[in-house]
């Protein structure tokens, strides 16, 4: 969603906030825009609809100087993308800046309390209510104290937040808080610095300090930063939390794209993820921090999460009910926080997110612990949210994902569906330690099977024109096919923009085919698979009604050959893991086929890579 920086030290502060918002901009880029305060006293506001690109423009020219500011880059909730709802946004004197990431439920109700004591409102949005309500609170009993100020605003909002507040009264210091959504500071040579995550403050720091639900933190001109929880005292020891990536891992390195970086490391991640888990007894796996005994009991799991991530899901319960032989209901986040869930006293929950924050997943979990189940979390950024609330974690180690279409973390999340389900499987009884090796070797095949996919990109480039012009398409599959083919569709979809519906292919003579047509485009996973005849049979009932075909197949298959205009061939693999492998043509196909219609593959309109709104 919405990325926030906040600098106060002894460096002009544009330019940090500046390249700290090209570094958050993967959260959204509806517009962005920054408050300098100025050494005379004054607040400067630059802010714009469209890329942080044009931001820096119109700040080279506005020349703003001063040591303390904040910036803010915007997935636009409530009110369009235009200037006037970018934000910071200020208060009617314009002395009080904020920037804001998240929802303020209540903020009609705010507004109208506001307007009757004669605040005017300049923007649509609902975070506008913050600069306001700072301003009461600081001209109030307040006054002096940026951090009673901020505690007494935050008291009257509901939703969630983290926000950034600079006043003009309070000269090179900086106020955030956070509820619900990330927020991390930090102390360095440089100055004191806020940010939504840690990628910002990658090349300036090496250890940052998390911030709890409600503490706030004040940064000063120093470089310090304290902290105070909600009810104003000191937290004497803030959580703090090692950044071990390197600033250079969230830059392109030569690749024109992040996307294309992406998807060029997952093999090298995937054998991080791999390495020194075969051990004695299976798949070693402490983060789970269960016994053997305590995943022997285990009788159904909850496997909850959204998008990219939920696709993981399915496969690994494909992976865990036919290696474990333990009952696994996949669940999209959204729909499971307002269904009903039927817990024993058994039951694990398994959250798999990339980001770690996404509103809906974390929710989720919420729930399921409430409930008194264990929490495990599969995810990518360390110290997220999701981490932080999870009984245990596997941290899946891709680096940092920057592309708003998630790649790396796809098949690198699927490799640690993997190992849960071989860990559960040992530990169940269902597989010897034997036969838990035979399947790690064969995941142990996926990184050089992937770099066999890159050498055949080529044919992903000649099935371009089959979905370039196309207005929609289908994918099919069966099994874990289905899965790959539904990850494939998104991947069009979001990037390039193709309709694509994903659909088994079994069930695709129960409607979808009304769909085709001659021309129409069909892409089929079918690699040699325990269902591969039958995916075959729908590829012909495709064929027959005039459809071209494009197919991902095993090398070797000549009956698919024979059938498909084009094929994707993937090298041969265990059944269960190919998914792991076939889906790297898919992701290619849609990059190929974005970058040819002249789209950003990296940040496709109305998406953010990380969700924080329910
Ligand atoms: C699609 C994509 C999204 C995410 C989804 C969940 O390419 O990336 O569908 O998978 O927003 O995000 P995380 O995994 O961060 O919870």
């Amino acid at each position: 969603m919405c990325g926030i920086i906040a600098y106060t030290g002894a460096n002009q502060a544009v330019a940090h906030l500046l390249d700290g918002l090209q570094a958050l901009e993967y959260r959204g880029y509806d517009s962005a825009g920054v408050a300098v305060l100025s050494d005379s006293g004054n607040i400067h506001v630059v802010k714009c609809k469209g890329r942080v690109a044009t931001l820096r423009e119109r700040c080279q020219a506005a020349n703003l100087v001063g040591t303390c500011g904040i910036g803010h880059t915007r997935w636009a909730t409530h009110g369009a993308p235009s200037d006037r709802n970018s934000h910071p946004h200020t208060d009617c004197s314009g002395r009080i800046a904020i920037v804001h990431n998240g929802i303020i439920e209540n903020f009609e109700e705010l507004r109208q309390t506001l307007r009757l004591s004669g605040h005017e409102f300049r923007s649509d949005t609902d975070s506008e209510v913050i600069a306001h309500l700072f301003e009461e609170a600081w001209r109030g009993p307040a006054h002096g104290s940026l951090v009673d100020a901020l505690r007494n605003t935050a008291a009257r909002l509901e939703g969630s937040w983290s926000i950034a507040v600079e006043c003009a009264d309070a000269p090179g210091q900086v106020v955030v808080t956070r509820h619900g959504s990330p927020l991390v500071v930090a102390s360095t040579a440089e100055g004191a610095f806020a940010a939504s995550d840690v990628m910002p403050l990658a090349a300036v720091t090496s250890h940052v300090t998390q911030l709890d639900d409600g503490d706030v933190a004040l940064l000063s001109r120093d470089g310090s930063v304290e902290v105070f929880d909600a009810a104003g005292e000191p937290v004497r020891q803030p959580k703090t939390l090692d950044v071990d990536w390197d600033a250079s891992a969230a830059t392109l390195g030569g690749y024109s794209d992040f996307m294309s970086k992406e998807i060029a490391e997952q093999p090298e991640a995937i054998e991080r993820l791999l390495k020194g888990r075969l051990g004695e007894h299976g798949i070693e796996m402490d983060e789970l921090d269960m016994t053997d005994e305590d995943l022997a009991r285990i009788d159904r799991i909850y496997i909850v999460a959204c998008g990219t991530s939920y696709h993981v899901g399915l496969i690994a319960k494909t992976m865990i009910e036919h290696w474990a032989k333990v009952f696994v209901s996949v669940e999209y986040a959204s729909e499971f926080n307002y269904s009903d869930v039927l817990v024993t006293d058994h039951t694990l929950c398994v959250i798999v997110t990339q980001s770690g924050e996404t509103a809906d997943t974390l929710s989720a979990a919420r729930r399921l612990k409430g409930m008194g189940c264990k929490v495990f979390a599969i995810t990518n950024v360390l110290g997220s949210s999701a981490a932080r609330e999870s009984d245990g974690t596997l941290y899946i180690q891709a680096g940092p994902e920057v592309a708003v279409a998630s790649t790396k973390a796809y098949t690198a999340q699927m490799v640690a569906g993997a190992l849960l389900a071989l860990r559960l499987a040992l530990a169940c009884g269902q597989m010897t330690r034997a036969e838990v090796e035979k399947v790690f070797r064969e995941l142990e095949k996926v990184p050089d099977a992937i770099r066999e996919v890159f050498r055949r990109s080529w044919q992903d480039k000649q099935a371009v024109p089959l979905f370039r012009d196309a207005q929609s398409a289908l994918y099919l599959g069966r099994g874990t096919s289905s899965t790959t083919a539904y990850e494939g569709a998104l991947k069009m979809k979001e990037i390039a923009y193709v309709h694509a519906e994903a659909y088994p292919a079994g069930e695709m003579k129960h409607g979808p085919i009304a769909l085709i047509q001659p021309g129409f485009p069909v892409l089929a996973v079918v690699p040699a698979d325990h269902v591969h005849d039958k995916t075959v049979s729908n590829i012909m009932e495709s064929k027959a009604r005039g459809a071209r075909i494009v197919a991902v197949a095993t090398d070797g298959d000549e009956q698919v050959a024979n059938l498909a205009d084009h094929v994707l061939w993937v090298p041969q693999m265990d059944e269960y893991v190919v998914p792991i492998v076939a889906v790297v043509h898919l992701q290619m196909l849609a990059r190929y086929v974005a970058l040819a219609k002249g789209l950003d593959v990296d940040k496709p309109r109305n998406l953010a890579k990380s969700v924080t709104v329910e």
